[in-house]
């Protein structure tokens, strides 16, 4: 069952807005946006159904998440407990990919949509709704969130969104946070101080797990652009070693590599030392454009054998895009993995290792370390508000991502969003 803790004010916000009694009961919606858990997804739940269950019967109602499986983990298994708890019944249709809600004589019908769901976009095009909670509204594609928001026709019927930042040029910041008093939406902005219910070591915990525009966006609820260095924390006299510390020989070692034919190939090697930090203890780099000689795959492989010499590598991480270079590799009889590829939630997780100290180079690895000083964001991608790294002296940071992301990624949020959680 559902333990509620005491409510902060932001949220008591939430739960009665709507209220006849509110200043605010005649807008058309409300939005809530800001620090990750800072309690916006789980009021926002709640009284979404309250007002649905309070204003009409027999109507049909949304719940939105980037998917179906996301809006089930963050928002109905506690709500429905929630609500049983304060005496509704509520029946769940799992082949009609809805919830029904009742208390006396009142019933109404919560489908679940997935903004990222290619069927969604189908399915809401059919129904008449009276309201729509979008969920993480900032990672759906604005094309759904459209959509379904055309489909409130009931009268009365109000749009509830709840998000995290993004860049201050994404689609929903400018068309619905920068417009919503014109929009006629009460907007509500969240910190983890609105989350009573966090513990001080937990909300310190998120503090250190973020930092740069992540730590921006993620822990001060700021629309922060992507801007500049992408790794601004990277130190060189804390994350470059003159020599290497004891290694635990027990630990495993793994290969990273980013692949390229006219590109740059590169490989990495890291090994975990008897503290836990993981050290990255050579490259290799060609770059068939800079020598003026392409290599093949099977040139690629036998570099590769040497650059391994005698180590027992437990994985070589590879570029999920390198199919015929993994091919070959697996030919030969090595122990290829194929890297996990969020951009994004990559280059949060690099940037906390580095930031924590729990990655580190050995100053041999002179391109990567280069790399460092040179990996930015894309500003025409930010302009079209977008996060993307400028694809360029990108490559020996890929196979990092690639370490990071497929070896190293604890089951948490990054960014929308980010690691673990939605992630
Ligand atoms: N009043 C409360 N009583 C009990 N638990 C609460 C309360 N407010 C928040 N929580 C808990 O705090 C955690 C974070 O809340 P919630 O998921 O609503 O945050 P959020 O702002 O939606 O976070 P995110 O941006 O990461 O999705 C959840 O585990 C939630 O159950
Ligand atoms: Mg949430």
């Amino acid at each position: 069952m559902f333990e509620w803790k005491p409510f902060s004010d932001k949220q008591i916000r939430v739960l009665s807005w709507w209220l006849p009694r509110s200043p605010h009961h005649k807008l058309d919606g409300i939005i809530c946006d800001g620090s990750i858990r800072s309690g916006k997804t789980v009021c926002m739940g709640f009284s979404y159904v309250l007002w649905a269950m309070h204003s009409f019967d027999g109507c049909n109602f949304a719940i939105a998440g980037k998917t179906v499986g996301s809006v089930r983990r963050n928002v109905t298994s506690d709500l429905t407990s929630m609500l049983t708890g304060a005496g509704f019944k509520v029946r769940e249709l799992v082949s009609r990919g809805c919830i029904d809600v009742t208390r006396g004589a009142v019933t109404n019908r919560f489908y679940l949509f997935g903004g990222k769901d290619e069927s969604s976009a189908a399915l809401i095009q059919g129904v008449t709704l009276a309201g729509v909670l979008f969920d993480e509204a900032a990672l759906m594609p604005k094309s759904f969130v459209e959509q379904a928001a055309a489909r409130c026709s009931v009268k009365g019927a109000k749009l509830w969104f709840n998000c995290n930042p993004e860049g201050p040029t994404h689609w929903f910041k400018r068309e619905w946070i920068d417009k919503a008093a014109e929009k006629r939406m009460l907007r509500l902005h969240f910190t983890m101080e609105d989350n009573l219910s966090l513990s001080p070591s937990t909300r310190e915990r998120y503090e250190r797990m973020y930092t740069g525009v992540f730590y921006d966006r993620f822990i001060l609820g700021r629309w922060s652009a992507a801007d500049g260095l992408i790794y601004d924390m990277f130190d060189r006299s804390r994350h470059v070693l003159h020599s290497l510390p004891a290694l635990d020989e027990r630990a495993p070692v793994y290969i990273s590599c980013d692949y390229g034919t006219l590109n740059p190939c590169v490989f990495l090697m890291w090994k975990r030392t008897v503290s836990g930090r993981w050290i990255c203890v050579k490259e290799y780099y060609y770059s068939g454009r800079e020598s003026g000689i392409q290599k093949t795959d099977e040139e690629y492989a036998g570099d590769l054998g040497q650059f391994i010499g005698g180590e027992a590598v437990r994985s070589v991480i590879v570029d999920p895009s390198a199919a015929s270079f993994i091919e070959c590799l697996r030919r030969h009889g090595l122990p290829v993995m194929t890297a996990k590829n969020d951009v994004m939630s990559g280059i949060g997780l690099v940037s906390s290792l580095l930031k924590e100290e729990r990655i580190g180079f050995m100053d041999c690895c002179e391109r990567t370390v280069g790399e460092f000083g040179m990996y930015i964001w894309d500003k025409k991608a930010a302009d079209r508000g977008e996060d993307a790294p400028l694809k360029q002296n990108d490559h020996a940071m890929d196979a990092v991502r690639y370490f990071a992301n497929t070896v190293l990624a604890p089951g948490r949020k990054v960014g929308t969003s980010i690691i673990g959680r939605v992630i």
